[in-house]
């Protein structure tokens, strides 16, 4: 008899952006004239930039040849997209990170996910609340769960509830800890966390020999010079603690797929009887194993991105989301709202009117001003009573989501 993974049971809802996707359809089926305005799952809407979209036409030409054909590639990535990413993203703030400690992947989502494979099953793992639900979801899969609750909390996993009170940046656990998952700039508060927040976390797991799983894929739209981009600008993390990047958000890369992943070698985590094991040959192997390398042609897009051109194209592009960002702020605080997030990161974090919980405001605003957004309580509880707008539209779209709002 073949058994299923129960642990799939005890998983409480479909996962959130297709939950949505699936209401907002059902919606447009019954009015098919809605003029729906999609401010929900954060996915770009501007083109790829032109320096990304050469280089990849030129990589389609060059596989078009023998001489250029490019079969299997290196698992880990080429080294030309490993070595730029070192000169660009870590050498200019003096971080210390090697080539060959960067994991190219098809994105961060997956390796957030998958990341959790390599610790042992009977860690505790800590999450914020409200938190990206990937990393909820692929723990409870995985068996390191109990049970959720009504509030959807899962047994024997900690959640630090991040409220408007401690910025959206957790207190230290009272309890102990073992993999901790951050995510700054945050998705979905938008709330960022300063070098001395983050350093409190990296010296918390030095001491309780703890693993910090740091998501950084909205580090680009960071608009203020002394708020870390990685955590590994702060002393002692390299011992401590993985990275997560994407070029998704950053290069527009959402249905192109790319990011990276880095694992530095100091990184350890013990065995039962308390040897010290390296994890970097352990996530090599891992993803030596079950994943065949990011396609040579994304790869030359990727490689691109951190060309001057490249580079300057990017930035209008956020440049422009953020404008959007600063605009919703704007519009939503004049109409009463209690706004957060939206000035390093692309997503807006508000208060839902008083008695109105998440999914209320998301029928509403989608019944009312056909305004697509996703409720707070769909990443956990400390989510109810708020409501996440993305910054990722056409700025014509999202100021007439902005009148319409003011209208209902
Ligand atoms: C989000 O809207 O939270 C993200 O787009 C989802 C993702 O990156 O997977």
């Amino acid at each position: 008899m073949i058994f299923v993974n129960e642990n799939f049971e005890k998983l409480k809802a479909g996962y959130l952006f297709p939950e949505i996707g699936r209401r907002v359809n059902a919606f447009a089926q019954a009015n098919p004239d809605a003029p729906i305005i999609k401010l929900g799952i954060g996915d770009v809407t501007e083109p790829l930039a032109p320096a990304v979209i050469d280089a990849m036409h030129k990589a389609v030409d060059e596989m078009a040849t023998h001489q250029g054909l490019h079969g299997y590639g290196p698992e880990q990535g080429y080294a030309f997209l490993r070595d730029i990413i070192v000169e660009n993203d870590y050498k200019p703030r003096n971080i210390p990170v090697d080539a060959d400690e960067i994991f190219v992947s098809d994105g961060a989502k997956c390796d957030t996910g998958n990341m959790q494979e390599i610790f042992g099953i009977d860690n505790v793992v800590a999450v914020t609340d409200p938190v990206y639900p990937v990393y909820v979801d692929t723990n409870v899969m995985a068996g390191r769960t109990g049970e959720a609750d009504d509030a959807g909390r899962y047994a024997n996993i900690v959640y630090m509830p991040c409220t408007a009170e401690n910025n959206f940046v957790p207190e230290l656990p009272t309890e102990p800890v073992d993999m901790i998952y951050l995510c700054y700039p945050n998705n979905p508060t938008g709330a960022v966390a300063t070098k001395e927040q983050l350093k409190k976390w990296v010296d918390y797991a030095i001491e309780n020999k703890a693993v910090i799983l740091f998501d950084a894929a909205y580090e680009a739209f960071i608009r203020d010079d002394s708020i870390p981009h990685s955590i590994y600008e702060i002393e002692g993390a390299r011992k401590v603690a993985i990275e997560f990047r994407s070029f998704s958000k950053t290069a527009g890369f959402t249905g192109v797929r790319c990011g990276f992943t880095v694992v530095p070698k100091e990184l350890i985590a013990y065995t039962k009887d308390g040897s010290a094991v390296d994890l970097h040959p352990i996530w090599n192997r891992r993803h030596c194993t079950k994943f065949n390398g990011v396609s040579y042609i994304t790869q030359k897009g990727a490689e691109a991105v951190y060309s001057s051109e490249g580079k300057q194209q990017i930035k209008e592009t956020i440049d422009l989301y953020m404008s959007n960002a600063g605009m919703m702020r704007k519009a939503l605080t004049g109409q009463g709202y209690i706004v957060y997030g939206g000035e390093h990161a692309p997503y807006i974090w508000l208060h839902t009117p008083e008695g109105v919980d998440s999914w209320t405001f998301f029928d509403l605003l989608m019944n009312k001003a056909n305004v697509v957004g996703t409720p707070g309580a769909g990443f956990g509880a400390a989510g109810e009573d708020y409501f996440r707008l993305s910054a990722f539209n056409d700025p014509a779209k999202v100021k007439e989501a902005m009148d319409r709002i003011a209208k209902i």
